[in-house]
């Protein structure tokens, strides 16, 4: 077998067609940003993203969605989506990430998607939230969930040729970290504090030359299994612990067959080897721009867009023409 023989042609890169889902939740939502309204943000992104997804030829689980089918009339957990054809795969969606943030036009909100092979997608069962940590490449090897942050920052700070005073973690603003955020301000680092967002802190805690150097602190699963498929994409390293908020849900998830102590790595977060991933700005942040409407009938977006097994990173920027979208899209843009 000669060289070229040995390696496999060219297939279909899903994530190319991930990108028109995650415009389309992030063109849908764009209009409630700065509106007040939560709840109206995020139903207007499943829209978007709903519509556009069934066009993705696959078939999808949701394992990742938007909560339990009578909660959640679409994108429920276990929900099919596509026409059946293959590949088979799981589906992790938050069409909205950072719901308060688009509703108050802060920054940071995303509509995100990861895609991997059946059955290879953590499914959080009833536990809410989990602890996270997440790093670029060069740290990756020195994240550790047990180890007392103070160590950790100081490791860092060795590793990049840095003062500790150069490291910065970002965390979730909540009283649940203040005594992590104390730890990492008296060992020397700096906080930068996010009222939420964590997959966005997830995805700019593992770029190279980024203004964050980890990611810190307790959120959300669903958004812990979506950075995760994301870091597999863009490389570094996310960890997880599941953090059941009391005692009921903790005896839930131990009955459910659930190792409360186990640190989960990427990997055990998503095991794929083919994992495809799409970011799209809903408002401004530092990973991603927002939707901006630069003419009256035009709209812009921007995507970071990856696939784990080519490792190929493309940032998408899309100019929209919204009445053409309205005209066969429903009047959701
Ligand atoms: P939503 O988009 O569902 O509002 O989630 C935003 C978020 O900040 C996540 O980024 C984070 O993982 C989680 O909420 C944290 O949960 P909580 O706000 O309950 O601390």
């Amino acid at each position: 077998m000669n060289a070229s023989e040995s390696h496999q042609p060219p297939d279909r890169n899903l994530a190319l067609e991930l990108v028109r889902v995650t415009e389309a939740a992030a063109l849908a939502a764009a209009p409630l940003v700065g509106m007040g309204e939560k709840e109206g943000a995020d139903q207007a992104a499943v829209d978007g993203m709903r519509h556009m997804l069934h066009s993705v030829r696959m078939d999808g689980v949701v394992v990742i969605g938007e909560g339990e089918k009578d909660e959640a009339p679409m994108l429920y957990n276990g929900e099919h989506i596509g026409d059946g054809s293959p590949p088979d795969v799981d589906i992790a969606v938050d069409p909205l990430e950072g719901t308060a943030l688009a509703a108050n036009g802060m920054p940071s909100a995303l509509a995100v998607i990861a895609l991997s092979g059946r059955g290879t997608m953590f499914d959080p069962g009833p536990c809410v939230y989990m602890e996270k940590m997440a790093g670029s490449p060069e740290i990756a090897d020195l994240l550790d969930l047990d180890r007392p942050l103070a160590e950790t920052v100081k490791l860092v700070a060795e590793r990049k040729s840095c003062a500790i005073s150069d490291v910065m973690v970002v965390v979730l603003d909540r009283p649940r970290h203040e005594d992590g955020i104390a730890a990492i301000r008296a060992a020397g680092a700096r906080v930068r504090l996010i009222p939420h967002g964590d997959v966005s802190a997830a995805l700019l805690a593992v770029t190279e030359r980024s203004p964050v150097d980890l990611l810190w602190g307790i959120g959300g699963t669903p958004e812990g299994v979506i950075s995760a498929a994301a870091v597999k994409c863009l490389g570094g390293q996310l960890l997880g612990r599941l953090w059941p908020r009391d005692d009921a849900e903790r005896e839930a998830a131990v009955a459910a067959g659930y190792d409360l102590h186990r640190v989960l790595t990427r990997d055990d977060l998503v095991a794929g080897e083919d994992v495809f991933f799409s970011a799209t700005g809903v408002t401004d942040g530092d990973v991603l721009l927002g939707v901006r409407y630069p003419s009256a009938g035009g709209a812009t977006t921007e995507s970071l867009v990856t696939r784990s097994r080519s490792g190929t990173i493309r940032r998408i920027l899309a100019t929209h023409d919204r009445a053409k979208l309205r005209a066969f899209g429903g009047g959701r843009y």
